[in-house]
């Protein structure tokens, strides 16, 4: 295929001072992409912050021939979302590329959360990619091009221990995903979300040191820059990635079992009797959006 560049495109990475965002930047950059760094620089667990990340990452960038321009807001206000995207504005006159990948982790088990370890995490995963998204989707539309990825976790899509606030916040950008790509889609903006598992500080003390050699962040951002690209016209569509090994994950609505007519009652005990047949996955599919719920219906609404 045709070599994927970002000539002339501008592009916004939330936290992108360090780890997987980091090589995002690096990235779109040497391939011509101007790029807003966002990082708050705090540390691990959401407090603190530096410029200092933002700031080295642009100068690696501006050493390499790139252009990039530092922002150090927080994702997680509606004033650092609009500086974020008035920063890519001031300095390259348009957003076309938004990736959300600011991340925090508090974690604890579900009886132990407190409110403020709740708020937070969805504050800055969740919260972030509205306050972020919304003024540069505006732009998007304007423009009639976009391409936002968001970042969700396997923790989000398929559970973890100890992470009740991070699993709900990385399944509600699931949720935000599945929007933008129905409301973008007539503008030429194609929203997707990936799933990684990469070394970081966020990983660092969860597995062990051979493993983690192995999922280098760099493995991940191939994958980034495609849905970034122009040559991508995928939407709505989310990825598991580590390693150099790329899945589709995705939501799906089984044909399941009719068992009333939409005009009598039904017993939780004929729940019960047809328990197999409502479990059973043949013939899942993904759906354009919830009207499409109705198809399976199909009988019930002619009757
Ligand atoms: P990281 O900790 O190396 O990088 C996250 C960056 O976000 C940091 O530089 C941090 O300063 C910045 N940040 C935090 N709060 C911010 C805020 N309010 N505003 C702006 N910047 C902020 O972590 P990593 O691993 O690179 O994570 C990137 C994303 O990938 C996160 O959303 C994380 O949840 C997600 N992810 C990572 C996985 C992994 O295996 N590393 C697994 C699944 C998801």
């Amino acid at each position: 295929m045709t070599d994927i560049r970002f000539d002339g495109r501008a592009a916004i990475v939330t936290g992108a001072g360090a780890g997987l965002g980091r090589t995002y930047a690096l990235a779109l950059a040497e391939r011509g992409a101007s790029v807003v760094v966002n990082d708050l620089g705090g540390s691990r667990d959401g407090t603190g912050a530096s410029a200092s990340a933002a700031d080295l990452v642009v100068d690696e960038i501006k050493q390499a021939g790139g252009q990039a321009v530092a922002n150090y807001d927080s994702v997680a206000t509606m004033e650092g979302g609009a500086n974020i995207v008035k920063t890519a504005v001031d300095a390259f006159g348009k957003v076309d590329i938004v990736i959300n990948n600011a991340g925090i982790l508090r974690d604890k088990s579900f009886v132990k959360i407190g409110e403020p370890e709740w708020d937070l995490v969805l504050a800055v995963h969740l919260k972030g990619a509205f306050c972020v998204t919304q003024p540069a989707f505006k732009i998007m539309r304007e423009n009639g091009y976009g391409r936002i990825v968001n970042t969700t976790s396997g923790a989000g899509l398929y559970g973890n221990f100890g992470q009740s606030n991070y699993c709900a916040a990385k399944m509600g950008l699931v949720g935000l995903m599945n929007n933008l790509a129905i409301e973008g889609a007539k503008y030429n903006i194609k929203c997707n979300t990936i799933a990684p598992i990469a070394a970081s500080r966020l990983t660092e003390d969860i597995m062990p040191p051979n493993l983690l050699e192995k999922l280098q962040p760099e493995f991940i951002t191939p994958l980034v820059l495609y849905l970034a690209s122009e040559a991508n016209t995928d939407s709505k569509k989310i990825f598991n990635c580590a390693a150099g090994w790329f899945s589709r994950a995705e939501v799906v609505c089984a044909p399941g079992a009719i068992i009333g007519d939409g005009k009598r009652e039904i017993s939780p005990e004929e729940i019960g009797e047809n328990w197999a047949k409502i479990m059973d996955m043949d013939g899942a599919k993904p759906l354009g959006a919830v009207g499409e719920s109705f198809a399976f219906l199909g009988p019930l609404l002619s009757s």
